[in-house]
């Protein structure tokens, strides 16, 4: 098998692809052929021991893919070799094969390609947990979101709008506003040549979004609260500032993460949602593909496809 390795801690360009002796799986594992494994931001984060989570060096970054199962230890049961699969992991999936606990892998859904059951779990997951759980957004409502065009904003206005809000979308390039648009996003703001504040208050009236979803938590954050319509600032409006971490929560609530992952693949197949993948990468390219993605150049998501 060949693998992306971090062997020290440094940036991209420091990953190493290596070839490895083909995995065997343990009792209640699973190896798996990769066909596709998703991009995220945190993978950037990650080998570079930035991240909350620190794996033991070396290690394969890559936390989500989908592929065929090769082989399964004692006790796996729900899939087995010649399956297609999907698997949420640590880390890993830069490889060709990848080892998976049993319980963080599931049947890949009928009708879906490998690349987009590839690039759905984490964005997807955080941004239901995100939008539903955490914000709340409910139907008639207006959402704005920052970042709009990145893995978890893109998935944020889909399902801002197959729940029935209004979405603002707010970006730094008005070729990143176009994909929004193309997505769904009701109204678009160019924060790097508009001014934020401004532009929310005359797209909602004065009243302000009832939710602001940010995934970036940076120079727009604290404009972008001041905006927020009565409902929801603390202090003087009543509003509130929830965080969100859907690893978490996938962890300690599987059966409600489970149920939002089923209703998003309800929607994917009324075309409600569809992950929007920009661009795809061999193995040997995944150091540029963690540039591209953190120097603000992708759209949605980006996959490995080994
Ligand atoms: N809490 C959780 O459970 C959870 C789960 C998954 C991801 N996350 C976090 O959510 C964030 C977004 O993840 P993602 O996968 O959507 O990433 P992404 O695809 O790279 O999107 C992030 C977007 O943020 C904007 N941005 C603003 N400042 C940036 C900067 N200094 N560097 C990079 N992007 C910047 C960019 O949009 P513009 O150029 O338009 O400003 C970019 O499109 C990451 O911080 C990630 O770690 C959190």
């Amino acid at each position: 098998m060949k693998a992306v390795l971090c062997k020290a801690w440094g940036p991209p360009d420091s990953l190493v692809l290596e070839t490895l002796p083909d995995l065997v799986p343990g009792a209640g594992e699973v190896v798996i052929d990769v066909k596709a494994a998703g991009v995220n931001f945190p993978d950037v984060l990650i080998i570079q021991n930035k991240y909350q989570a620190k794996p033991q060096l070396p290690f394969s970054p890559g936390s989500e893919l989908a592929g065929v199962v090769n082989a399964v230890g004692e006790g796996v049961t729900h899939v087995k070799p010649g399956d297609n699969v999907i698997a949420y992991l640590g880390n890993g999936a830069f490889a060709s094969q990848a080892k998976a606990p049993a319980a963080a892998v599931v049947p890949m859904p009928p009708g879906i390609d490998f690349e987009t059951a590839a690039a759905f779990t984490l964005t997807y997951g955080t941004s239901h947990h995100a939008v539903i759980d955490r914000g709340e957004l409910k139907a008639g409502q207006t959402m704005l979101v920052l970042g709009a065009a990145g893995g978890v904003g893109l998935a944020a206005i889909e399902i801002g709008k197959a729940i029935g809000a209004r979405v603002i979308a707010a970006a730094s390039t008005d070729e990143k506003l176009a994909v929004c648009k193309d997505h769904g996003a009701d109204a678009l703001i160019n924060y790097s040549t508009e001014d934020l504040r401004e532009r929310v208050k005359a797209l909602t009236d004065g009243r302000g979004p009832d939710v602001i979803y940010d995934p970036v938590g940076g120079i727009y954050a604290e404009p972008a609260f001041r905006s927020i319509g009565w409902l929801n600032l603390a202090l003087l409006k009543g509003a509130s500032l929830v965080g969100v971490f859907w690893g978490d929560f996938a962890r300690r609530e599987p059966k409600a993460n489970q149920a939002n992952m089923a209703q998003m693949l309800g929607w994917m197949k009324e075309g409600k949602i569809r992950p929007h993948i920009s661009a795809r990468y061999a193995l040997e390219q995944a150091p540029q593909a963690l540039k591209d993605m953190e120097a603000r150049k992708v759209t949605g998501k980006i996959v490995i496809v080994p």
